[in-house]
């Protein structure tokens, strides 16, 4: 059977893009990463996807009139790369519901809290502020409500007592690099059957 072709989506650092490349890459995930779409040239994850071999289609969002027109040219190219999963992997945009409706049931995001709390830009702060105990990571799928989507996988952290946004994020980020390869393989399963 052919693996599963994704994207990954990113803008930033691409530490959860390295963890799933590697993993696709040692075989212990049977997906093809087959695109990188990132919206700020000068990104860390695009030197790793060109590290590691794999296709960017990398835009500036200021040289499109609007989202729909960049987004439209996202489509063409995960269209013309045959993907058939998409995965946002700190990817900071709103994605509009033209693309979430092409990938209905084909997107899934990561989120650093356990979903329903602390939706939105920075989740660890927020958590931190509010004094739980534990947060934790979520992986869903992406609908067209904010980190609402149904979701897939989650895994708890616990918060300490010095911890500051710095520590838990780290800790956090450990979690993301398991949670997210064992959350793709299970949707790309459901989408084989
Ligand atoms: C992760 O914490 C993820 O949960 C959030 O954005 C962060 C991306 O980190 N959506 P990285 O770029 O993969 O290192």
């Amino acid at each position: 059977m052919t693996p599963l072709k994704i994207a990954i989506f990113a803008s930033g650092s691409g530490s959860n893009f390295q963890a799933i490349a590697d993993r696709t890459a040692d075989g212990s995930l049977p997906v093809s990463v087959e695109l990188l779409v990132c919206d700020k040239p000068a990104a860390k994850v695009v030197e790793r996807a060109a590290q590691a071999g794999i296709p960017s289609f990398v835009f500036s969002p200021k040289d499109y009139a609007t989202r729909e027109a960049y987004e439209t040219v996202i489509l063409e190219q995960l269209r013309e790369h045959g993907v058939e999963l998409v995965v946002l992997a700190g990817y900071m945009r709103l994605v509009s519901s033209m693309l979430v409706q092409a990938y209905a049931g084909r997107m899934l995001n990561i989120h650093p809290s356990l979903l329903p709390s602390f939706p939105g830009l920075n989740a660890v702060r927020q958590a931190l502020n509010h004094g739980v105990k534990v947060t934790g990571v979520t992986v869903h799928f992406v609908d067209e409500g904010l980190d609402t989507g149904q979701i897939i996988a989650q895994r708890a952290v616990e918060v300490r007592d010095d911890d500051s946004e710095e520590s838990l994020s780290e800790r956090i980020h450990a979690i993301e690099y398991e949670l997210y390869p064992y959350a793709i393989r299970l949707a790309a399963d459901k989408l084989r059957r």
